[in-house]
């Protein structure tokens, strides 16, 4: 089965979450949505993945969800999301998830995420605001 991971990050909280998801699940193939466009066709099933800048998911993976609506909803997909503010979770993947893809999904989650303008600098925890346990749960809830 191959598997995807698609992402797209500003200050690196989602590329945290990226490798973390790959220990978690494996043979994956890791792809950066700025450095490549992978074509879908050649997955199974895919992991899309976005920081958050003002209720909105990064703009390359808003428009590659446009792009590939059709194709998405006939692919097992999970999605997820690195924000700062729980609270503003669901009403985030609310408006940057269309409706049937969001019905259809196999999970999103937020993993949480770092503070604005408040990244780790070089040698300080980049972890620091992710929530592994979720991410634990999710590569679970995503490859039964
Ligand atoms: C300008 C700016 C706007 C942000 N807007 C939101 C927001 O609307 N909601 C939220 O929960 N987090 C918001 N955040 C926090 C980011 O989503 C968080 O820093 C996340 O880690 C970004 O992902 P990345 O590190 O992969 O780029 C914002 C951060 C910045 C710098």
């Amino acid at each position: 089965m191959a598997v995807l991971v698609l992402y797209a990050t500003k200050t690196g909280a989602t590329e945290q979450c990226v490798k973390i998801l790959a220990e978690e699940i494996s043979n994956c193939t890791i792809c950066n949505i700025e450095m490549e466009k992978p074509n879908i066709k050649d997955f199974d099933r895919i992991i899309l993945g976005a920081g958050v800048r003002d209720g909105k998911i990064y703009k390359p993976i808003r428009d590659f969800i446009k792009k590939n609506h059709t194709e998405l909803l006939e692919k097992r997909v999970g999605y997820f999301i690195c924000n700062e503010k729980p609270k503003e979770t669901e009403e985030i993947i609310e408006r940057n998830i269309p409706a049937d893809l969001k019905e259809a999904a196999i999970c999103i989650e937020s993993f949480g995420g770092y503070k604005a303008y408040a990244a780790p600098k070089e040698g300080s925890d980049k972890l620091k605001g992710i929530f592994l346990d979720k991410i634990k749960a999710f590569s679970e809830q995503f490859m039964k």
